[in-house]
């Protein structure tokens, strides 16, 4: 199609990313980039979040530059910035934005974050009428894009979010080596994994050979520690190699015997602009407690940003650039004020247009595992999750080397 003939030419569309990273993000922009270049925009990125409309502005030109999206994280850079008032910052940043908004002469704008950063900008629609469009990304996967999970005729409301896959993959491959050290000690090994309101990621260890798991959705009060550490003791002298790797989340609540308090473990005392404290080190206690409580070796480890690392793997690519086809639709139609989603949870290959729609992209945060997917009573996840799972991760992501050598006695 010739340039001019373009339906949105001498319009600008502007991409921004919010929040922590994935490495979904650079794949989400260039995505985006490309299908709205063709529809005749000029696409630039602002820098850092909402940061890059503050002040003087800092604003890139993405529409003719080279873009790698298989590369993770964010070219664009990310913050936490919060445009309207909070505890941290007082200040009302949303006359400055507007101003950059007029200035670079923006005409819509994409944002890709999660609750924090697409509910501020549903905020910036509704009272300003700045045409948005939000774009979903979370690797803790708990945002609600109401994406249906067919299991066994049984329609279970699910989540797919850009950058969970990725993450999923790094958490099963680090569980899966991890289950070598933890053999050769005949230990048990809690695995920190991030998610602070919900276990969706953690659940992804499974497929490295994880078994029983704890997440934030159920809090750990005395009668249910005690009830998990006989759990914990059967499972552990069931397994055949004496060994077990316990995913837990970052946000799993514990009840502490000191304060007589359930509560999460805090890795700072700092909140961000939208109120969020940092968590870390809850897997430190639980191992420490099994030791003490079932004198089994028990060690902590933590993956933390491991699960944001490195490049985007074959789903994120596909979901990404699919989600991006529904932003196109997006702006046909002009129906701003929406973010694009997956209808329903497919695999890999069937992960095409006609499986997309698109949700209120305002409070669309904290969706908790569906009760379907993990079985309380048992500290597991359930059937139907790793059928879930089974979807974005195309295999496990552990070895087993099955030894059973003939004792020798001493001689007589
Ligand atoms: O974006 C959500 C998240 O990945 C949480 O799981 C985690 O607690 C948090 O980000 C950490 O963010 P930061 O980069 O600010 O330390």
């Amino acid at each position: 199609m010739k340039s001019e003939h373009k339906l949105f030419k001498g319009k600008t569309l502007a991409i921004l990313s919010g929040g922590g990273d994935t490495p979904a993000i650079n794949s989400s922009i260039e995505s985006v980039r490309n299908r709205a270049s063709m529809l005749g925009y000029k696409v630039y990125g602002i820098r850092n979040g909402w940061k890059g409309l503050l002040g003087e502005g800092d604003i890139v030109d993405l529409t003719h530059q080279p873009y790698d999206g298989w590369y993770g994280g964010t070219a664009l850079r990310s913050s936490r910035t919060n445009p309207f008032p909070s505890k941290k910052n007082p200040e009302n940043r949303v006359p400055q934005i507007l101003e950059n908004l007029k200035r670079y002469k923006i005409d819509v704008l994409v944002t890709i974050g999660g609750d924090d950063t697409n509910g501020a900008a549903k905020r910036l629609y509704e009272t300003e009428g700045i045409p948005v469009i939000g774009f979903p990304k979370t690797i803790d996967n708990d945002l609600r894009t109401q994406t249906m999970h067919n299991f066994k005729g049984e329609n279970i409301e699910a989540v797919l979010c850009p950058g969970f896959p990725s993450a999923a993959q790094a958490i099963a491959e680090f569980t899966g080596k991890l289950k070598t050290t933890a053999e050769s000690h005949s230990r048990i090994m809690v695995l920190e994994v991030m998610g602070r309101d919900a276990g969706w990621l953690t659940g992804s260890a499974l497929f490295g050979g994880a078994d029983m798991a704890l997440v934030p959705e159920f809090e750990m009060t005395k009668e249910r520690k005690d009830f998990f550490f006989e759990s914990v003791k059967e499972t552990y002298m069931r397994s055949p190699k004496k060994m077990l790797i316990i995913p837990v989340s970052e946000g799993v609540r514990w009840y502490d015997e000191k304060s007589g308090k359930v509560d999460v473990v805090y890795a700072s005392s700092e909140v961000d602009e939208y109120g969020h404290p940092r968590f870390g080190g809850i897997s430190g206690i639980i191992a420490s407690e099994i030791s003490q409580k079932l004198g089994i070796d028990a060690r902590a480890q933590i993956t933390g940003y491991y699960a944001r690392s490195g490049n985007c793997n074959n789903y994120d690519r596909r979901l990404t650039t699919t989600l991006a086809d529904k932003v196109v639709d997006l702006l046909l139609r002009e129906e701003y004020g929406q973010m694009p989603t997956i209808s329903k949870i497919v695999p890999h290959q069937e992960l095409e247009e006609f499986n997309t729609s698109s949700v209120d992209m305002g409070a669309i945060g904290n969706k908790p595992l569906s009760m379907q997917y993990y079985d309380v009573n048992k500290f597991r996840f359930t059937e139907a999750y790793h059928d879930f799972l089974g979807n974005v991760l195309d295999k496990k992501y552990y070895q087993d080397f099955d030894y059973d050598f003939p004792i020798v006695l001493p001689k007589k």
